[in-house]
């Protein structure tokens, strides 16, 4: 066994822990591991002889410890400890070496990070890595950005210890500097969405049809057997039965209904703003946290007038199967929109994305990962430059199936006053899709009254103007 590592890991809390194992348990690897707190290193190695790690109590040690080009992956809280432990390695690492910043950083921190990082020869990578701790013990998803040179040396190594999805790994060369941690940054957009659009489902199968957490559970058991498969509907079927040891009663019921987040779905919303590009199931979701966490606002509220409707579910069984239709109608959206926002960021960052690649290496190991991702795949395979998922044939006739339904059930959730933002965003966004006018041409005659804005004509080239306090007569500007 070689004295000196393929591969390093700085920074061993659970996901660099874990990280670390899962590398040293694959043929090939020798992994050299280093933390700030050297007792953390030595507990990793004595808790785990079989990994047999080259552990480094300094970081000179540990660059030592390196075989060339020397690859080390950041695992430490993103933000100013990232940039420590960069400058650390940049100091004593050689041109042609490479530093992996597998934490959650924000895709311009990345940019701005190459830049400085590659001016010295040195190659950076902005790792995604998806599945939380278990994902990096056992097989996470991982987009990695970066030079292709670099991904020469890195990729082979990571794909020893990525996931397996339909017999490949799930991962691969996202795109240049930041395209990695941008990819991943819209990965957990998706989560969000698909975690609120579950919970609304939820909350219809309680408030509505009457059914207990353990009941619903099982529905959600259920479904995971169909087109809805996903880690996200398996896990929610396990909080669902869990019940509270203290209490005995459902779990569910005693959390605090105040939603945390840690920024990552903030992010996606406000670059999704920067570029145009509706994520209004994503944007929903993060919403629906804030609002979850107004304490104040919620606990010092007046009685509200409601008016609401009690929504009578006679036939159990089709009320179940609409709420069911209507998750998977926004589930897609959710997915159309975030694979829309992949695409304008790779046009405004000048990345090569391939989206049939990325919907691939989501199939397993990430919080997102789905059976319904190898629909995804194949529509961008089919056709790449697919103006959206929703003008795929397969998932036309997906929504075909399940739109009258998502109609019905957005419509009892507002009659009934149960809230529904992320079910009811996604059908709005889809209708607005499918509208041949919308009223954006008033927006623009009142941007004219007000602004002197301009608008366009649907009937001839050129801008024009209304001179709303004069005659009303229109001039061409241009
Ligand atoms: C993953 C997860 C991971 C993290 C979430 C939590 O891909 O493994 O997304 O990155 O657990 O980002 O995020 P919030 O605290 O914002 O929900």
């Amino acid at each position: 066994m070689s004295e000196q590592a393929n591969i390093g890991v700085v920074g061993l809390a659970v996901m660099g822990s874990n990280l670390a194992r899962n590398l040293a348990s694959r043929e090939g690897n020798r992994v050299a591991v280093y933390n700030r707190s050297f007792d953390k290193t030595q507990l990793l190695v004595s808790e785990h002889p079989e990994a047999n790690f080259l552990a480094a109590e300094t970081i000179d040690d540990f660059v030592a410890s390196l075989a060339t080009p020397r690859t080390a992956i950041i695992m430490v809280q993103a933000g100013a400890g990232t940039d420590a432990v960069i400058a650390q390695l940049a100091e004593r690492f050689e041109p042609g070496d490479i530093i992996v910043d597998g934490g959650n950083a924000l895709y311009t921190d990345t940019i701005r990070r190459e830049k400085e990082v590659s001016a010295k020869g040195i190659h950076f990578v902005g790792a995604g890595i998806s599945g939380g701790e278990e994902g990096a013990l056992k097989g996470p998803s991982i987009m990695p950005g970066g030079t292709k040179e670099a991904y020469a040396t890195l990729g082979p190594i990571l794909e020893t210890i990525a996931a397996v999805a339909e017999g490949e790994p799930c991962v691969t060369h996202i795109g240049s500097d930041g395209a990695g941690h941008f990819v991943k940054m819209i990965h957990n957009g998706i989560e969000y969405a698909d975690m609120q659009l579950i919970a609304e489902a939820y909350d219809l199968l309680r408030q509505s049809g009457g059914f207990s957490p353990a009941e619903i559970a099982d529905i959600f058991a259920e479904w995971n057997k169909g087109e809805l498969e996903s880690y996200l509907i398996e896990i929610t079927a396990e909080v669902l039965k869990q019940t509270d040891a203290k209490t005995g009663k459902p779990f569910v019921d005693v959390v605090l209904d105040a939603a945390g987040s840690k920024g990552t779905g903030v992010w996606t919303v406000q670059t999704a703003l920067n570029l145009g590009t509706p994520v209004s199931g994503i944007a929903e979701a993060v919403f629906a946290r804030s609002l979850s966490s107004q304490a104040e606002q919620r606990a010092g509220k007046p009685e509200l007038p409601a008016s609401a409707q009690s929504w009578s579910v006679e036939d159990k069984p089709a009320f179940v199967e609409a709420v069911r239709r209507a998750l998977y109608a926004s589930k897609i959206v959710a997915y159309a929109q975030g694979f829309d926002a992949i695409r304008a960021g790779a046009k405004e960052f000048n990345w090569e994305i391939n989206l049939g690649e990325v919907a691939k290496i989501w199939r397993g190991g990430c919080i997102i990962r789905a059976q319904f991702l190898n629909r995804i795949t194949d529509a961008y395979r089919k056709n790449e430059s697919l103006l959206s998922l929703l003008f795929d044939e397969y998932f036309i006739s997906a929504i075909e199936a399940s739109v009258a339904s998502w109609r019905e059930v957005v419509a009892m959730a507002a009659l009934s006053g149960i809230p529904a933002p992320a079910f009811s965003s996604s059908l709005s966004y889809y209708d607005g899709l499918r509208a041949e006018r919308l009223p954006a041409a008033l927006v623009q005659g009142q941007r004219d009254f007000f602004g002197a804005h301009t608008y366009k004509r649907v009937d001839m080239e050129g801008t024009f103007h209304t001179l709303w306090s004069g005659d009303r007569t229109e001039v061409q500007t241009d």
